[in-house]
């Protein structure tokens, strides 16, 4: 390890000719096993960094356009956070009420505006499609931060990472995806990308009304990967290596009366975990509204909170990578 920690081993350098240079990133399926490595090694670098200097200069002088359309509070701090450690800064435009949206402007017309200014451009919309839409009209990289009901693909490979770091291996694993499988982008992204790797088995636990969408299940099942549906937990739980909770998402319901009746659902506490294994962990994307008590948050199994700072490093990783620097 040379002494200057700046100056470490890093696959960091000027490699404009890298394959994610200037790319946008709109979905989990632009992802094969070899990105996912390749990904997988920059974050877990910028680990190492994050924690031996804090801060370093690898995009300084670059800017990050942080354009959301929908709440964040993790998602946007962390790409902030992502871009100010690796010495950039950032646009925000988080209340987008007080910006020319509010006159009628258009989102394509939006992100051409902010490319203008930035170096790469981070959305998030509630249409699905938007990401796609607006990377279209782009020059610069696009990176989508949530599309509606679509995709959420930073979370889903935050939380690759995460049962990486966590338990150290991404074959051979039972998930099971518990709570609002329709409208919860993240698992439909997790879905994808956990198809990158051998032995999956992906259990959904849903009430009927919040299935896993057909077409996911269609993508799954055409890669062979064993899949099977339930309302209850009990019958999985046992043999679950990850449980990945989800929120009702209350402000997708076309009807207040449905949400209602599937509102609190499950909920996983310290009793309900007794059926679990003692190596198995359970994530969370956040916010939780009540799907997970707050007793369990002292169980090493518990890995939500630590998950939130693996996105640290997975978007500081990303940003890195399609600005050429990694
Ligand atoms: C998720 C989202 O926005 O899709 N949150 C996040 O990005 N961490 C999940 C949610 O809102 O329930």
């Amino acid at each position: 390890m040379p002494s200057d920690p700046t100056s470490a081993h890093l696959p960091f350098g000027d490699q404009r000719s890298a394959p994610w240079y200037g790319k946008d990133i709109i979905s989990v399926k632009q992802f094969h096993r070899g990105d996912l490595q390749y990904i997988f090694d920059v974050a877990h670098e910028m680990r190492g960094m994050v924690e031996r200097v804090g801060t370093f200069d690898l995009l300084k002088g670059k800017i990050l356009a942080n354009l959301f359309y929908e709440p964040s509070t993790r998602t946007s701090s962390s790409f902030t956070a992502a871009m100010e450690r690796l010495g950039g800064s950032v646009i925000p435009i988080n209340e987008v009420q007080y910006s020319s949206v509010t006159k009628g402007e258009t989102l394509t017309d939006t992100v051409r505006t902010l490319e203008c200014y930035a170096d790469v451009i981070v959305l998030r919309h509630p249409e699905t499609g938007s990401a796609a839409k607006a990377a279209e009209a782009a020059r610069k990289p696009v990176i989508n931060a949530g599309d509606g009901t679509g995709e959420h693909p930073t979370q889903a490979l935050l939380d690759i990472f995460t049962i990486r770091e966590e338990l150290g291996k991404l074959d051979n694993l039972t998930v099971t995806m518990l709570g609002d499988l329709k409208y919860g982008r993240t698992v439909h992204s997790l879905a994808r990308l956990l198809l990158n790797f051998d032995d999956i088995r992906l259990n959904y636990v849903s009430p009927e009304i919040l299935r896993m969408p057909g077409d996911v299940m269609e993508e799954v099942k055409a890669r062979g990967v064993t899949q099977a549906e339930f309302t209850g937990l009990d019958e999985v739980l046992p043999e679950t290596d990850v449980l990945y909770v989800t929120r009702v998402q209350k402000e997708r319901f076309e009807d207040a009366n449905a949400y209602e009746t599937v509102k609190g659902a499950y909920v996983i506490d310290p009793v309900v975990m007794k059926a679990a294994r003692h190596n198995m962990i359970v994530m969370h994307p956040l916010p939780r509204v009540g799907e997970i008590s707050m007793e369990l948050d002292s169980d090493p199994r518990a890995a939500y909170f630590r998950q939130m700072e693996y996105g640290l490093y997975v978007r500081m990783a990303l940003l890195a990578i399609v600005l050429g620097k990694a």
